[in-house]
């Protein structure tokens, strides 16, 4: 089809003044690394070039994390800056709590003993810090996990399956409160299944337990052994701090 000149002359006159536009106000991005397509290439060593997403986009999804497992309000309350220190084992679990945060090739972190120590509080303040940090991490509380992968057989053996890969396989996983009520033979074979395979593929693991160490070793060595082994160094555990719950309550009166 012939294109009437007139037109023609007019998209071109249309495009010119869009350029003209363009270089008057270059479009201002507010990632510069990526021009806020999300995405970066990166060149290896052999010259091979793929893309990978730009720090932008994972910030952004990281947000989103927070904001999908409601953990934006905990995330912001429960931090490692505003943790009081009062005794040795509370200051030893900060330092721990610290230095994980930022050590990359940390595989795990256990805060075990005393209700109301502050187990929680630096868990997630250390899951949060992985997820800001780039490690996608799942926050999930032993009896919700047990209730979604044992008790209830409504759904299909499928979507059961689909779910407990996601814990086995998740990047990061904050595991809250493991072992709160005595765990019974198909407990401790499911919290083998997840927690093994974590350790196997060495995955970054965070655990709070009322439970001790050592109780834990009596209640089932193999998992024991395998949460000792991916925390490695950063074992922490409470057994003279007193509820800070209590000492809230006290103090309010
Ligand atoms: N050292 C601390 N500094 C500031 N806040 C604290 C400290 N310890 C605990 N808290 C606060 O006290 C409350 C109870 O702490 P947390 O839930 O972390 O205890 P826990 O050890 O996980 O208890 P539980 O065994 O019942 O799960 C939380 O609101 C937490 O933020
Ligand atoms: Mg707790
Ligand atoms: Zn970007």
């Amino acid at each position: 089809m012939m294109i009437d000149k007139k037109l023609l002359d007019l998209i071109n006159r249309k495009a010119k003044e869009q350029q003209e536009e363009e270089k008057r106000n270059p479009k201002q991005y507010k990632c510069k690394k990526c021009n806020d397509t999300g995405f970066k290439k990166v060149v290896d060593e052999n010259g091979d070039v793929r893309y990978t997403n730009c720090d932008c986009k994972l910030r952004e999804m990281a947000l989103k994390s927070l904001e999908e497992q409601h953990i934006m309000d905990r995330a912001k309350r429960q931090l490692l800056n505003n943790f009081n220190v009062n005794n040795v084992e509370q200051q030893i679990a900060l330092n721990k709590a610290l230095e994980f945060s930022q050590d990359d090739k940390a595989k795990g972190i256990l805060f075990l003993g005393k209700v109301g120590s502050g187990k929680t509080h630096l868990a997630t303040a250390c899951g949060v810090q992985k997820i800001i940090h780039f490690t996608p991490t799942i926050f999930v509380n032993w009896e919700n996990m047990k209730s979604e992968l044992i008790k209830y057989s409504y759904d299909s053996e499928e979507d059961r399956e689909r779910l407990k890969s996601r814990y086995k396989k998740s990047a990061g996983l904050f595991i809250e409160d493991l072992f709160k009520t005595t765990p019974n033979a198909k407990d401790l074979s499911l919290a083998y299944e997840i927690i093994n395979y974590r350790y196997e593929n060495s995955l970054m693991t965070i655990v709070t337990s009322e439970k001790t160490l050592r109780q834990l070793f009596d209640l089932d060595s193999a998992i024991a052994g395998r949460l000792s082994e991916l925390a490695g160094k950063y074992v922490c555990e409470f057994t003279n701090t007193t509820d800070y719950r209590m000492i809230k309550a006290n103090v309010s009166k």
